[in-house]
């Protein structure tokens, strides 16, 4: 029996390697990706072999995780609840699919994770893995051991000499996830959702009191939704991301303190600190506008808080989540051209926007003499016929407070 674990290094998914060999007496196969979560991967490597571990994958999926995840979600603009942007969801079904594509290489009959059984991610991990491969089977061990405490981690790796390097390392108060998109802090002081979060705590970011007096200004080119250039210089999606990570977290931009929805019921406090993707949220919107139609752009609009809740309740390999995606990219072929940007002590601000695809029309829209683009004329008999209906009830003396 083989199982593949998404292995982070760290003292928890170490001591779940143990575990599952010991347990289901299997052969453990670790992955570990580095998807810009700012740690080295590489390290994991000796501590895998350490543990005993033959098979191990080390990956870098930066590009991928940026190309093929996070772009396509900012075409439609997603946010969960009105705040959240998704930095850890959309970071889930890109491990659930290597731990399926992994385990169908090595042979591997079940994958693990070390997600607790409170959470989101446990579900968004395995409802991946069922959708990508449904016979296979999956060992979640927060769910099932009794190692439910610091302290009785610790004495597990005293008994079964998980090497001490592995907690040398001071834990922070916090359950932290980072990407290229964001970094999350939850537990801890942040349980009491009136407490503040110490300023200490936020890893990428200077608060907007500390940002330089001077405003940063950034040129942002689109093509078909996606950024392909900064400044006119091309990138790729990672590149981009990490770029416009540095420059908002310069300027205090894409701080987040919230208490969200969980899909398991419960609601959880947690912050967020989502620099470049506070910065591209905005700017996208800003290009949309000069380059959308109206109806196209508010239907997607309706369409995009579905589209929020489905990823962040793990369906990114749903039906429905291919569907909608069909949708939003369908109206992102004109959505090309470039934004300027105005990162200012917290605030991310459009400063211009240009499309050569643009269906802003100043001659019509001019406060000026339109030389007859537009008869003003036209207006009454719009107004009077959409005020039919409501004359007509007011008339029958329908409510009128
Ligand atoms: N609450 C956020 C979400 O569900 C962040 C989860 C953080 N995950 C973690 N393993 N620390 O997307
Ligand atoms: C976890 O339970 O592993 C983190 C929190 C979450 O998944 O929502």
């Amino acid at each position: 029996k083989k199982v593949v674990l998404a292995y982070s290094g760290g003292l928890d998914t170490s001591v779940i390697v143990k575990w599952l060999q010991e347990t289901y007496d299997c052969e453990v196969v670790t992955f570990t990706a580095d998807i810009g979560q700012g740690e080295e991967v590489e390290p994991a490597r000796a501590k895998a072999e350490a543990l005993g571990v033959k098979d191990i994958y080390i990956e870098d999926l930066r590009e991928e995780f940026v190309r093929d995840y996070v772009y396509p979600m900012f075409r439609a603009n997603t946010i969960y609840e009105g705040e959240y942007l998704l930095g850890t969801s959309i970071a889930r079904p890109l491990i659930a699919r290597r731990l399926i594509e992994i385990a169908n290489q090595t042979g591997a009959d079940a994958i693990s994770h070390g997600a607790t059984g409170k959470g989101n991610d446990q579900v968004r991990f395995e409802l991946g893995a069922y959708a990508l491969k449904p016979g296979v089977k999956v060992i979640a061990p927060w769910r099932e051991w009794d190692l439910n405490s610091r302290e009785k981690l610790m004495a597990y790796c005293q008994q079964h000499d998980i090497p001490v390097d592995f907690n040398k390392k001071k834990k922070s108060p916090y359950s932290m996830d980072a990407n290229l998109l964001h970094i999350s802090y939850e537990g801890g002081i942040l349980e009491d959702p009136w407490a503040e979060a110490e300023e200490d705590m936020w890893r990428w970011s200077v608060s907007p009191e500390q940002a330089p007096d001077e405003p940063t200004y950034v040129e942002l080119t689109y093509e078909r939704g996606d950024i392909v250039a900064i400044d006119g210089v091309p990138m790729k999606p990672h590149e981009v991301l990490e770029k416009l990570n540095k420059l908002g977290g310069d300027n205090g931009i894409g701080r987040l303190d919230i208490v969200e929805n969980r899909y398991v019921g419960m609601k959880s406090r947690g912050c967020y600190e989502t620099p470049g993707g506070t910065i591209m949220l905005r700017a996208h919107r800003a290009i949309e506008s000069l380059t959308l139609d109206r109806e196209e752009a508010h239907l997607k609009d309706e369409l995009m808080p579905k589209y929020a809740k489905v990823i962040y309740n793990g369906y990114w390999w749903s039906p429905e989540r291919r569907m909608l995606q069909a949708a939003i990219d369908e109206t992102q072929r004109h959505v090309s051209g470039v934004v300027r940007m105005k990162l200012y002590k917290g605030n991310a601000v459009v400063a211009g926007r240009r499309s050569e695809q643009s269906l802003f029309d100043e001659s019509i829209a001019t406060f000026e003499d339109d030389q007859g683009a537009y008869d003003q004329k036209d207006a009454e008999g719009f107004i009077r016929l959409n005020a039919l209906r409501l004359k007509i009830a007011a008339g029958k003396g329908r409510r009128q407070d």
